[in-house]
């Protein structure tokens, strides 16, 4: 087997919720080798002296010492890819900055995300929605362009929409969620607002999941995504746990399902990533437990053989008929939420080409 070439990483938002993660995450990654840090009020000062690190391991030594650069195009001179965890307000600019100025971005924003010619990836279900990046190149005449990453609520829910989409026919999602306090970034929700509480809104959070859900579930003809008909209503809850979203789906299907085919439908689930054996990509995209008390944040945010890669599904069972199916599902929201997504998608960008060589 030929080894693969080293894919020079700049990161844009490096000291925040998301970008820790990818710190955390890119040292321990085979090619993908981080080489620019970049930031706000960061800029200039070492990273571990600018970052207010999250994780209880210790940032890694070269990381530490690296000092956080502006976020501007030359910042990331000889980089072939650029992850954005920036906010929103500011990617919308920042990002096509760098598009325009050749490189290859991959955003965590939601910035781009519903712009026609921006693929919204979850490589697992939709690697061919990459296509849309030479015509996004053509079309704004750029020569880098921007890919998105979904919003950490609505990835968990897609990858276990997709399987029970193409095998019942599901039309109708009606879900409602747990999201972790890490979703709103760092420091995000005050503890006085959280502690011994749960907040029933997340500010544009409801569009947002539905929207982005239809855009991945739907399908590239002729250049253009159509997207998926399923009808979906969702209800957002920020509640005091720290990582991990979870989340109850009740789904109207076009057919008679059992649970236990549903399970089926759910723990066979495979996609482009597992075919080419990405580094990223988990054995199992959707792992299924059995017993009456799981998915919990605290015990599966971290399953499977990529930790924190795989959706955790449990409490399969039928709705109110034989057509309907209810579970409760679980995804790690800064990892298959943002930076593990972000990291795949790259992934099947070098495997496919779009990096070039
Ligand atoms: N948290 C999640 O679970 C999650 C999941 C999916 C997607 N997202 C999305 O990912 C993005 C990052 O989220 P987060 O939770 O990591 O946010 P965060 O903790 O608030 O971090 C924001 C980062 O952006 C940088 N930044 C802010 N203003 C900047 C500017 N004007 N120029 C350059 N850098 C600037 C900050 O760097 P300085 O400290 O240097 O200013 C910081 O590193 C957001 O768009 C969010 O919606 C988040």
């Amino acid at each position: 087997m030929t080894r693969p070439r080293e894919v020079k990483v700049a990161l844009l938002g490096a000291t925040g919720a998301v970008g820790q993660r990818y710190i955390n995450m890119l040292p321990r990654h085979p090619y993908l080798h981080l080489e620019a840090l970049m930031g706000g009020e960061s800029a200039g000062k070492k990273y571990g002296e600018a970052v207010h690190w999250l994780f209880p391991d210790p940032i890694d030594p070269e990381m530490a010492g690296t000092v956080v650069k502006r976020a501007k195009p030359e910042s990331a001179k000889g980089c072939d890819i650029v992850f954005s965890a920036l906010p929103s307000e500011v990617a919308a600019e920042v990002e096509t900055k760098f598009a325009e100025a050749g490189f290859t971005v991959v955003s965590e924003a939601s910035a781009h995300r519903m712009d026609a010619d921006v693929p919204l990836m979850i490589p697992e279900i939709n690697a061919e929605h990459l296509a849309l990046l030479e015509s996004q190149k053509r079309k704004r005449g750029w020569k880098g362009a921007i890919a998105t990453t979904p919003n950490c609520t609505g990835t968990g829910l897609s990858m276990v929409l997709k399987p029970l989409i193409d095998q019942f026919g599901a039309k109708r999602a009606i879900v409602t969620t747990m999201q972790a306090l890490s979703g709103a970034g760092f420091p995000g929700v005050p503890s006085l607002s959280i502690q011994e509480n749960v907040i029933p809104y997340i500010k544009n959070e409801e569009e947002k999941v539905a929207a982005e859900a239809k855009k991945i579930l739907g399908t590239l003809s002729n250049g253009v995504i159509k997207p998926s008909p399923i009808a979906m209503g969702i209800s957002c809850n920020r509640v005091a746990v720290i990582d991990g979203h979870m989340e109850t789906l009740y789904a109207d299907l076009s057919q008679e399902v059992t649970p236990r085919a549903a399970e089926k439908s759910l723990e066979t689930f495979r996609g482009e990533p597992q075919r080419l054996k990405l580094p990223t990509a988990p054995d199992h995209p959707i792992i299924v437990r059995k017993e009456d008390d799981r998915p919990q944040p605290r015990l599966d945010r971290l399953a499977g053989s990529v930790p924190g890669m795989s959706v955790v599904v449990g409490r399969v069972r039928n709705g109110i008929d034989g057509r309907s199916i209810q579970l409760t599902l679980l995804s790690h929201n800064t990892i298959r939420g943002a930076a593990g997504t972000a990291i795949l998608t790259a992934e099947l960008m070098e495997s496919e080409g779009y990096l070039g060589t």
